[in-house]
């Protein structure tokens, strides 16, 4: 279960500041999935920033429970166990892939699982058979196409089994065939491992296959 409840955000940059989310609440069941749309410069990027713990609310509360006997207050982590958070909870994807240029396909998809030691073969091997990438391995990112390459950095981001997915604009970068394809395979392997799924997009037939379905407006979250 992911609790937000009432989290406000504003940035400051000289003595001018902008109140970016507002009383931000919403509750989701574990292994669901959420899409949130909205026009550029909303906040969605801001809000998934505070999932990821990459960021703090000004206030309010992100209090996460990915099992019965976990409770983790995201909103109040130290760098420490923000980082060991995102180590063991999270996986991330972008928009613009963001994979490791120098290193092969291969160990872009081993590196979170090493960082956490956490690698389990049999589990990878069927990433790399779900995301179709099995022929890519030995190449490098930039020997790949777009579409590829999302399909490598999902399954990079599902290496050390997250119990949460995080993806900001993942089909941004891809024509519309693609963006079909990597939304498929998204939602279809997080819903297989019972991952949470938040996904912003600013496609309509992305966002519908989502479980839950919200946009972003007037700093707020509403169906
Ligand atoms: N680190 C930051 N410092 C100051 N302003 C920021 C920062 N990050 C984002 N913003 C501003 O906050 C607003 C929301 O940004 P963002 O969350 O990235 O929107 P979205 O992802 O919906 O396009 C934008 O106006 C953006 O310029
Ligand atoms: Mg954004």
């Amino acid at each position: 279960m992911l609790n937000i409840s009432a989290v406000n955000k504003t940035y400051l940059s000289g003595d001018t500041s902008l109140q970016v989310l507002k009383d931000v609440s919403l509750e989701l069941q574990s292994g669901n999935s959420l899409s949130i749309q909205g026009p550029s410069g909303c906040g969605k990027s801001t809000l998934l920033h505070l999932l990821g713990a990459l960021d703090n609310p000004d206030s309010g509360q992100i209090v996460y429970t990915p099992n019965q006997q976990t409770t983790i207050n995201i909103h109040d982590l130290s760098e420490i166990q923000a980082d060991e958070y995102r180590r063991k909870h999270i996986g991330f994807v972008f928009q613009k892939f963001n994979l490791i240029d120098c290193l092969s396909v291969y160990d872009n998809i081993l590196l979170p699982s090493r960082l956490n030691q956490s690698e389990h073969q049999d589990y990878i091997a069927l990433l790399i058979d779900t995301m179709q990438i099995a022929p890519h391995l030995k190449k490098l990112p930039n020997q790949l196409s777009g579409g590829e390459q999302q399909r490598v950095a999902i399954a990079r981001a599902l290496a050390h089994q997250p119990s949460m997915v995080l993806a900001d604009e993942p089909t941004g970068n891809l024509d519309e065939d693609n963006s079909h394809i990597v939304s498929q395979l998204l939602f279809d392997t997080c819903t297989e491992l019972k991952t949470t799924l938040i996904i912003v997009t600013h496609s309509a037939q992305v966002a519908q296959q989502a479980t839950v379905q919200m946009k972003m407006h007037n700093k707020r979250l509403s169906v």
